[in-house]
């Protein structure tokens, strides 16, 4: 039991605390409310009142329910459970949602707070930020379009070079293969001639499996025929034939999304980079795809047993380099709103895992 004198000291401190925040309140220019939960009082920083209408008192009171009322309708369940959560101790809360200003318009905001809970745990009072985000959500928004926009036509473009890799330089170079072979069977033309024609042919030969398997890498040939499973089973079988490196390519649930033809191209280009890094830098002998949907999250893991790599002395060295492929990968996760987590070191291999949240809808 703490003495008279210690009681007295307390009662100072807490209202030099009072006092303090009431000076903070007043001077920031932040929108700040301070809750207290059991008498369900709520202060407002004057930039909070303005922003919120309340000196123009335009038909609400400060309170709680004011605030959830404004809360536009289609995240005030997410905002609400997210405090429940916090006030009963087991998260934090940091949400982003679109409230309803004062000029009648929508805006997104953002809200942190801290509670105080007393010694059982009962919450006493909360301080909440309230900013306001609109702009930073719209520059976000801006440039997430132009990413995808960027990565359509990227697509596009990649498309257009396959076709005439495909359809015209290894058709010429196929024909020029045929020329060489009725060359070196002609007989009037002498050995050492014959000989030549037969390494340029070669070197033909060489060169059209090159211009076919960048023609292939450009274009995933099974994808537009929507099956995403089945090019990937393809490609990895093709990748362990070609590279001498076992690939286990497991699936669950994917086949039964209806997943949009960007959606596949993207899982695609993600798995074709994750595998190209395998084989460049790896040194691996055995890698794992999976690719796994289950409540509303697809996941895909990426995952070599070969050297590994120290992640921040890479991040350091891509800053100011040219290596585009983590970099790529991450925007096109951004992009499908998504998260991707690396997890490597010297000698450990290199995991790869990623969730894009899906809804079928
Ligand atoms: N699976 C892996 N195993 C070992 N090291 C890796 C692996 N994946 C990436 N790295 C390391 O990370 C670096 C960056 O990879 P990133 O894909 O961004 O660029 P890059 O493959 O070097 O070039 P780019 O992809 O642009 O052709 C690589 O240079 C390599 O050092
Ligand atoms: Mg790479």
């Amino acid at each position: 039991m703490p003495e008279t004198s210690e009681l007295r000291r307390m009662d100072l401190i807490s209202q030099n605390d009072a006092e303090r925040l009431k000076l903070v309140l007043d001077v920031t220019s932040d929108g700040i409310f301070d809750w207290l939960i059991p008498e369900n009082e709520i202060f407002l920083s004057p930039a909070l009142k303005e922003s919120w209408g309340l000196n123009e008192n335009i038909g609400g009171q400060a309170s709680i329910d004011y605030w959830k009322s404004r809360i536009h309708q289609d995240h005030r369940d997410m905002v609400f459970s997210q405090l429940q959560k916090h006030l009963d101790g087991k998260g934090p809360f940091n949400v982003d949602y679109l409230f309803l200003t004062k000029l009648g318009a929508y805006r997104w905001f953002n809200s942190r707070s801290i509670v105080i809970f007393n010694d059982r745990g009962k919450p006493l009072r909360m301080v909440c930020s309230v900013h306001d985000i609109d702009n930073h959500k719209k520059a976000e928004e801006l440039i997430r379009n132009l990413t995808h926009q960027l990565i359509k036509s990227q697509e596009i473009e990649r498309r257009k070079i396959s076709w005439e890799l495909h359809d015209r330089v290894a058709q010429d170079l196929s024909e020029a293969t045929i020329e060489c072979e009725l060359l070196m069977k002609n007989h009037l033309l002498p050995l050492e001639i014959r000989q030549h024609i037969s390494t340029i042919s070669e070197m033909l030969l060489t060169t059209l499996m090159v211009v076919r398997d960048l023609s292939y890498e450009l274009k995933p040939p099974g994808l537009e025929k929507l099956d995403l499973v089945g090019t990937l089973h393809e490609y990895c079988r093709q990748f362990s034939e070609k590279y001498g490196i076992n690939v286990t390519f497991r699936f669950g649930e994917i086949n039964e999304l209806r997943l949009s033809l960007d959606m596949k191209i993207n899982l695609y280009r993600l798995i074709q980079e994750g595998l190209n890094n395998v084989r460049k830098h790896a040194n691996a002998s055995h890698a794992t795809i999976k690719l796994i949907s289950s409540s509303g999250t697809i996941s895909l893991l990426i995952k070599d047993n070969g050297v590994g790599f120290n992640l921040k002395k890479q991040e350091a060295r891509s800053a100011n380099g040219t290596n585009m492929g983590l970099k790529n990968m991450s925007e096109r996760v951004r992009l499908l709103q998504g998260k991707m987590d690396i997890q490597s070191a010297p000698g450990k291999g290199t995991k790869i895992l990623i969730e894009i949240p899906y809804s079928k809808g």
